[in-house]
Parts: structure tokens; sequence; C-alpha cells
């Protein structure tokens, strides 16, 4: 077994940090504060190659494995949670999607401008009355020949206002259940699809979150991805692979938080010295060090079955069960020991408290993980 990363994977975390540090930092403030979609870093992310990190080269990707697409993803979410799910939504769902089950004329047409960056892509699954019953799809995709017509409302679409490609599930037979379900290709554009209003949120406020409405939307019938009725398992499979993208982003999240309170813990004085030397203080950064520790190992070991050919399902689930928890539990120590400083915009820390929220809801709530993996347990 070996624990190393190689040098190939330690120059890809060095360019994704300085990338973070460089670019991500100075405008994240701002960008948080009026809720500003990072267009002009999301071009620059894709010229690095981190909107297609998986994606085969002959269709514009960067080729690269997805223990790189969890380091990158640490890197980005330590600085900027916003930018960092526009990249995991845009890979791990859109991208891997399209490449591993979308046909040859989709990925000419689609995934060589989505892997470059030059397109942004949505993942449309979440409903008004479908976000963890994801089988209880009240969207409608009725088969007319040589294109389907959709009706339909998603709620809480990341890059809802900003993408030029949405992969849209919906029900074409109702009497077949999760069989019944269908995954399509829309276009910006198309008549009949509407843009809805922006969510005002809690965290990820740099990212753009809507409501998006299908009146009558005709869809050739090219743009369905895989057979008749693949639709939910293609949910399903490509989620798995998006929930290790999930985990990273909380993982960054934990960490970076905690970067940040160690620094501001070795300076920051109290009772005649550094506050790091108080053991109030010094247990709390054992705590989250420990927890940090053990969910890079589980997120490492996620993105290694995946890239091993191995079943990841319950491994993406428990990495991301478990990074979004000590995400959550250690941004709000981070907080703690940064005191009242902890309280404003300017030290960071109340923004990653506030993004660490919506690992726990995402991709499927924590619930759903425990949903997921104790299936996995009680089969065997
Ligand atoms: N791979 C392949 N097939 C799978 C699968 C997987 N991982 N999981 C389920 N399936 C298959 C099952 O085998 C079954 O097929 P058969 O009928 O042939 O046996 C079929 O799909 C139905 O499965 P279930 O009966 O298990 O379905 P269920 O209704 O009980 O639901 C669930 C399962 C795990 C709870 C699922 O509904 C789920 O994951 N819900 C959460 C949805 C979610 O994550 N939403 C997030 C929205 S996207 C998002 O957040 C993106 C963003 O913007 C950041």
């Amino acid at each position: 077994m070996n624990f190393s990363l190689s040098e190939e994977h330690l120059m890809v975390r060095k360019a994704a940090r300085d990338f973070a540090q460089t670019e991500l930092r100075p405008g994240v403030i701002q960008r948080d504060t009026l809720q500003e979609f990072p267009d002009n870093l999301v071009k620059k992310m894709g010229a690095l190659g981190f909107m297609g990190i998986m994606v085969d080269p002959k269709y514009g990707g960067s080729g690269m494995d997805t223990i790189s697409y969890v380091l990158i993803m640490e890197e980005l979410s330590k600085v900027d949670a916003s930018a960092s799910v526009i990249v995991s939504v845009n890979n791990s769902l859109v991208c891997f999607g399209l490449e591993t089950y979308g046909s040859e004329i989709q990925k000419e047409k689609y995934l060589t401008k989505l892997a470059t960056g030059e397109y942004v892509g949505a993942f449309c699954l979440s409903e008004p009355e479908a976000g963890s019953d994801a089988t209880s799809q009240q969207t409608t995709a009725i088969d007319h020949g040589d294109h389907y017509v959709i009706n339909g409302t998603k709620n809480w679409i990341t890059s809802g206002g900003r993408s030029d490609v949405y992969l849209v599930i919906a029900q074409t037979d109702r009497s077949k259940g999760s069989k019944g379900i269908n995954a399509f290709i829309v276009e910006k554009g198309m008549p009949g699809f509407e843009i809805g209003p922006k969510e005002d949120k809690l965290g990820i406020r740099g990212s753009d979150t809507h409501t998006l409405q299908f009146n009558d939307v005709k869809v050739p019938k090219e743009n369905r991805i895989g057979a008749d009725g693949f639709g939910f398992k293609f949910a399903m499979k490509t989620l798995s692979g998006g929930r290790i993208g999930i985990a990273a982003q909380a993982l960054g999240i934990a960490s970076g938080a905690y970067e940040l309170a160690l620094a501001y813990s070795q300076q920051r004085k109290a009772f005649g010295t550094e506050i790091c030397n108080h053991q109030a203080i010094a247990f709390k950064l054992a705590d989250m060090a420990t927890d940090i520790e053990a969910a890079r190992h589980m997120v490492m070991k996620a993105a290694w079955d995946k890239d091993q050919g191995m079943s990841y399902d319950t491994s993406s689930a428990m990495a991301k069960l478990f990074a979004s928890k000590i995400a959550m539990e250690h941004t709000v120590e981070a907080v703690q020991i940064h005191g009242g400083n902890g309280f404003v915009k300017d030290y960071h820390v109340e923004r990653l408290m506030r993004d660490a929220k919506i690992t726990q809801i995402y991709e499927g709530t924590s619930e759903i993980q425990k949903v997921v993996i104790s299936r996995a347990i009680l089969k065997n």
C-alpha cells in the first residue's frame, strides 16, 4: 500500500493551490456578498484544464485521474467553494455523464466544449416534490416519435442561470417507475425553456442557483442519453461520482478553515501567550487535524476505487457523509477560535462555515448517504 502522491499529483495540487490563492482569494468576499458568478475565473479554470479534468484529451479534456480531481477540488474549496461547485458539477455530473453514457455525436457536439470551459453545464434532477425521493419525478418527457416534449419545473439547479448545456431528468412512462425515466440534453435558448428566479442563499453565494421551467420544450430524440428508460440509473451512477467531488469540496472547506484557525491561533495573544498554547484551543486543533486526515483518506479511497474500476457507490457516500459532517463541525470551531474576528467577513471563516452546510444537503442529504450505505451493508 502506497500513501504517497506521485510527482504528477503533487504538481497538479500545486497548480490548483497557486490558482486558488492568487486568482480566487482576492475577490472571494465580494463575490459572496454580491452573489457574483465568477465568469472570468471559470474561463481561466477552463484554460488550466480544471473544467474537464478526467475527460479524454480527444474530447478536449485533461485526461487526469480521479485522484487529481479531488486534489484540485480540495485546493479550490479551501478558498472558494462557490467556484469549486461549478467545477464539480461540470466535471463529475455533466462531463462524466456524457463521456460515459453519451453517444459519439453528443460527445462531439457538447462534451468537447464543456471539457474546455467554453460551455458550462448543469445537472437537473431535483424538483419541488422530488429532492431526496428522486424516482418521484413530476417533470414529463412525452415521446413524439422523432422528438420528446418536456414539461415541468426543476429546483436548486447549480449554474442554472449560466449554463449552456442542461442534463434534464424526466419521467416518460410513469407506469414503469424508475425504469420510465430518461435523461436529456437541453440547450440554453430552446423554445419554452425558461430560467426562473435566482436563489438568495446562505452559502456558496458566488454560484448561481435557479429554478428552471420547461413549457413544451421540444427536444430531438438524439438528445436522449442512453437507451429508453436509462435515466434514473444514469442519474444514480453519475451522482456516485458527484459525491466524490462534493466530499472533496467538504474536505477543502474543513481544511481551509483549519489552516486559517491554526495560523490565527499562533499569532493571536490572550492571557500572556499565543492562544494555541492554551489547551482549550490546542485540543480543538488536534481534533480538527485528526478528522481532516481521516476525511482525506476516505476521499482518496473513493477516488482510488473509481480509478481502479471498482464500485464506488458506498465509498463515495461514506466519504461525503463524513467529510461534510466534519466540515460543518470544524468550520464552527474555526469561527470559535477566531472569537469576535471570526464573526466578520474579512477573516473568511464565517463564509466557510456558511458554505459547509450545503455539503450536507446537495447531491444527496446526509440522510440519503446513510440510506445508500445501510442498504449496501444489509445486502451483504
Ligand atoms: N447505480 C446504478 N443503479 C442504481 C444505483 C446506482 N448507484 N442506485 C439505484 N440504482 C437502481 C436500482 O438498482 C434500481 O434498479 P432496479 O429496479 O433495476 O433494481 C433503481 O435504480 C431504483 O433504485 P431504488 O429502488 O434504490 O430507488 P429509490 O427510489 O429507493 O431511491 C435513493 C434511491 C438512493 C434514495 C435515490 O433516490 C437518491 O440517491 N436520492 C438522492 C438524489 C440526489 O442525490 N439528489 C441530488 C440532486 S443533484 C445535485 O445536488 C447537483 C447539484 O446541483 C450540486
